[in-house]
């Protein structure tokens, strides 16, 4: 499997998936209050599930996904899809990410996104990022807001774990309001 560095930040080193993550991940992943806010993962979950994503995870940073761990932990998962037209329908690479309800609170995403977009800016330049929320997910909302991204417009996105089409919000930040805040 494809190893990326870890990345560390104040609180949290964000490192590549291990087979040894599938009982904790799959815990996290039965909890339909964590994965109703997710296109792709289903519900119920189960230990084979996190198993076969884990193995799954060898696209490069086309398709990365990296382990978010506090104090040796993990705690949940941050990510970006490669460039395509998905079904937001720009193109842009999408950011996507979950924490184990337990830490929510504690601004540990804003962290993680931001060390994930600081290395991954400079290697995969692109013009601007995407991320699509669910309307009824304003944690999440807030959160992207807090990182810069924008509104661009409203659609529907399907969720597996609810197994229905849910009204979403798809929102971008482009490289350089990112790095401007960064500088700032
Ligand atoms: C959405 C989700 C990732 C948010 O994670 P989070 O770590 O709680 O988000 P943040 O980093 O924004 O932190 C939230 C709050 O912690 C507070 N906070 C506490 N200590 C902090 C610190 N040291 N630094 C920064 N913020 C801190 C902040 O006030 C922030 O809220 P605010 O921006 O309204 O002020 C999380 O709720 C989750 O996993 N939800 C389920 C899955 C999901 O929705 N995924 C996204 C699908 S689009």
């Amino acid at each position: 499997m494809m190893q990326f560095p870890a990345l560390v930040s104040e609180r949290l080193v964000l490192r590549s998936l291990r087979a040894s993550d599938a009982p904790d991940l799959s815990t996290y992943c039965q909890d339909i209050e964590v994965t109703k806010y997710l296109a792709v993962v289903p519900h119920p979950y189960t230990e084979e599930d996190a198993q076969s994503w884990i193995a799954s995870q060898d696209k490069g940073i086309a398709g990365i996904n990296l382990g978010i761990t506090h104090d040796d932990k993990l705690i949940g998962v941050v990510g970006i899809k490669a460039s395509s037209e998905r079904d937001v329908g720009i193109f842009a690479p999408t950011i996507g990410y979950w924490l184990a309800p337990a830490f929510w609170g504690k601004g540990f995403m804003q962290e993680a996104v931001r060390r994930l977009l600081d290395w991954y800016l400079p290697l995969e330049p692109t013009e601007k990022m995407c991320a699509a929320a669910f309307e009824d997910n304003p944690r999440s909302i807030n959160l992207l807001k807090t990182l810069g991204f924008e509104e661009i417009r409203r659609g529907t996105g399907y969720s597996a774990a609810r197994g229905e089409s849910v009204p979403e919000v798809i929102m971008e930040l482009t490289s350089e309001r990112f790095l401007q805040q960064r500088c700032a």
